[in-house]
């Protein structure tokens, strides 16, 4: 996913938080990587929505996998099982849940940073 693209959404609804985009990039690696998304033919979708001033939600919505969001232990030596410890190091709150089937929508409540700007309720893709 190109991180100018998900800027230029955060941008939109007025907020530089680069937390952010750091937790969009993980779970839209995350859905690449681990669900259905990855293989041809497959889809992510972006969501950015600003609840309120100082709150986001961002979402990355998948095709669904055979696997669910899981907080990994991962040790020293593991090069994996991180990204989503991460999220919840840097989210007020993350989740995730199913729509239309199998696909799964993973969010986190994150806050807006640096708002500036009225802009547009919703940065939705
Ligand atoms: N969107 C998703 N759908 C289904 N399973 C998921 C999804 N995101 C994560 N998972 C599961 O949760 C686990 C933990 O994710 P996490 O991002 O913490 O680690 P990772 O992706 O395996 O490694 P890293 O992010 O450190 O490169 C994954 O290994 C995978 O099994
Ligand atoms: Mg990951």
């Amino acid at each position: 996913m190109a991180r100018q693209f998900v800027k230029m959404l955060l941008t939109v609804i007025g907020s530089d938080s680069g937390d952010a985009l750091l937790v969009l990039t993980e779970l839209a690696a995350n859905a690449v990587r681990h669900t259905y998304s990855g293989l041809p033919g497959g889809h992510i979708r972006v969501r950015v929505v600003r609840l309120n001033a100082g709150l986001i939600r961002v979402e990355v919505l998948d095709d669904g996998s055979q696997s669910l969001p899981t907080l990994r232990d991962a040790s020293l030596s593991d090069a994996c099982g991180r990204g989503l410890r991460l999220v919840e190091e840097l989210a007020s709150e993350w989740g995730w849940r199913h729509f239309g089937g199998q696909r799964c929508a993973v969010w986190a409540l994150m806050n807006a940073s640096a708002l500036h700007g009225q802009k547009g309720e919703n940065g939705d893709v």
